[in-house]
């Protein structure tokens, strides 16, 4: 760690995020963009002290199950569908790990169908799966949890739209300026090309970065398959200096 640099290096203010590579708030064939989406040009402002100090938390508040989305809502057995481990690590843009940060998953089960009342899709509800769950990123920003390959799901967007197999993520880094909300995709899945809001992200590098690749190796004989999914958060633009400064 370095103890020197001018403030400008030491302000720990967070890099801008790229527009060109975030979909654009815009995109009419993504419907409820249309309505939602801002009218005005976005101003550009500089990080609040509360925006680079930001959230804290306590690492006692999760429990043994919530990184077990096959357990945490059972009831009278294990969810139908396909058994998955899915993990990955937390880095920033400086690919340095960042531990002890909070990742949230939600997701539909085997079936495509969330547990939600306002739910109108035919698929069953499964009695034995809640569909969430949280864990933290250890010292090395890996994180793992358990859960089922979530199925593809319609939506009213267009005639007859349908969202691939998806993990929805949250992660809150170690400041509010490195909230990032996400999904995961599934490696050889057809259907991530054909999805209107998967298409609102303009580059197709973007989009394989949001593809969980199958992990051969994590794969659990007789029990799971293991998907690899990697996330980065906005780095800090005092990283590079305090690297040069340990000689890296
Ligand atoms: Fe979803």
């Amino acid at each position: 760690m370095s103890d020197q640099g001018s403030s400008h290096q030491r302000d720990g203010s967070f890099y801008q995020r790229d527009r060109d590579w975030h979909p654009p708030a815009f995109f009419p064939a993504y419907k409820t963009s249309v309505l939602r989406s801002p009218r005005q040009a976005l101003l550009s402002l500089g990080n609040t002290l509360s925006e680079m100090t930001g959230p804290v938390f306590g690492h006692d508040m999760l429990g043994p199950l919530d990184n077990d989305l096959i357990r945490n809502y059972a009831k009278t057995g294990d969810p139908i569908g396909q058994r998955i481990i899915v993990s990955g690590r937390v880095l920033d843009e400086d690919a340095r790990p960042l531990p002890g940060v909070l990742v949230e998953f939600w997701q539909a089960n085997a079936g495509g169908r969330y547990r939600h009342k306002k739910e109108s899709y035919l698929a069953a509800i499964d009695p034995n799966f809640g569909g969430c769950g949280r864990t933290i990123t250890d010292a090395e920003g890996r994180y793992t949890f358990r859960t089922i390959k979530p199925g593809a799901y319609p939506w009213p967007n267009g005639v007859n739209d349908w969202r691939p197999a998806h993990i929805h993520f949250s992660l809150f880094g170690h400041a509010f300026a490195q909230r990032l909300i996400t999904q995961m995709y599934f490696e050889g899945d057809p259907m991530i090309w054909q999805c209107p809001i998967v298409r609102s992200i303009p580059d197709d590098k973007a989009i394989e970065r949001l593809v969980a690749a199958l992990d051969r190796e994590s794969c659990l004989p007789m029990d799971a398959l293991a998907y690899k999914f990697d996330i980065v958060l906005r780095g800090r633009r005092s990283t590079l200096f305090e690297n040069r400064k340990e000689g890296n």
